[in-house]
């Protein structure tokens, strides 16, 4: 059965509801902002493998968005939401509105992403990534989990949950889940619903220049980037935002001498929507 919190004293009773008549064991959370699809699900499949508790967390944070982007639009599910999580064996789902997370209005004390909140998605979306470490930590608190899943989808936010949970001592263990994608290789997620038929086609181009990139994973990181920007040149509808290799462990762009796993990575508009995706690479310089 999976019950349903909306205030903190129903989560606080629910969850040790739920811990209580579960088998001993781990206790895990997923959190999203809903309009679920089956990337979020393979989360919650990853999560229900390990943990005795699952609990999802369905919360639009206004936090991470700034003025003028998508937070109107963005679109709320709610009912397939919780039939999703019900398919999948959720324990608990913990689905606020924003009053009850921020009840003082926006909060004075916020979590600071750091230098590396401020690098490519964070120079774009300038303040993002203290607004999503800020709700997670808060989600942290309150739902109390052992294990917390991530997508590396979103592979900066990844790194810098992590790295907050390392930094700040939270006690939780993160574990990544990788990137579920359809058919056509475009990756899955909640504004793919913003695309129209020509623009899906269109943003088939990021996958496809993330692969272009791969292809030259053995002539060093200029010539990785070079394959991926021609690849989403071609393409004069689709606007890239930037591309970029990264070393996993610090999450800053490397140079032409790097040799090793590196994130390419990468984000541009596609008509309206802007989308992001990234795709692991192992670079070293034979020729
Ligand atoms: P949201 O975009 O709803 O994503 C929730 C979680 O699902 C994130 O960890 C994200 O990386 C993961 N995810 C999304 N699409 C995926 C895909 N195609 N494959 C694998 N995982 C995928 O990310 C957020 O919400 C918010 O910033 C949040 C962390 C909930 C804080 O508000």
């Amino acid at each position: 059965m999976t019950l349903v919190a909306t205030t903190r004293a129903d989560l606080a009773r629910l969850r040790a509801d739920v811990v209580a008549g579960s088998a001993p064991g781990a206790v895990a959370v997923v959190m999203t902002m809903g309009a679920l699809h089956a990337g979020h699900a393979e989360l919650i499949r990853c999560a229900r493998e390990r943990a005795a508790v699952v609990i999802v967390t369905v919360f639009l944070n206004p936090l991470q968005f700034a003025p003028g982007e998508d937070l109107a639009r963005y679109p709320q599910t709610f009912d397939s939401d919780l039939e999703l999580c019900r398919s999948v064996g959720v324990d608990l789902v913990f689905a606020p509105t924003p009053d009850v997370v921020y009840p003082d209005d926006e909060p004075l004390v916020t979590v600071s992403a750091g230098p590396a909140g401020d690098r490519l998605e964070g120079a774009s979306r300038p303040g993002h990534f203290d607004g999503v470490l800020t709700v997670v930590a808060k989600l942290l608190h309150l739902t109390s989990p052992d294990l917390a899943y991530f997508g590396q989808k979103d592979a900066q936010q990844l790194w810098l949950i992590a790295r907050m949970v390392r930094d700040l001592d939270f006690g939780v263990e993160v574990v990544s889940v990788p990137t579920v994608r359809d058919e056509s290789g475009l990756a899955l997620s909640s504004r793919n619903s913003y695309l129209s038929e020509v623009d899906r086609s269109d943003a088939l181009v990021l996958s496809a220049a993330l692969r272009a990139g791969a292809t030259h994973s053995d002539e060093g990181s200029s010539a990785v980037l070079a394959a991926a920007r021609e690849v989403v040149d071609e393409l004069p509808a689709v606007a890239l935002d930037y591309v970029a290799l990264v070393d996993p462990g610090t999450f800053s762009t490397v140079g032409d001498a790097y040799e090793g796993e590196a994130i390419l990575v990468l984000a541009a508009r596609v008509g309206r929507t802007r989308l992001i995706d990234n795709l692991t690479v192992s670079v070293s310089r034979k020729v």
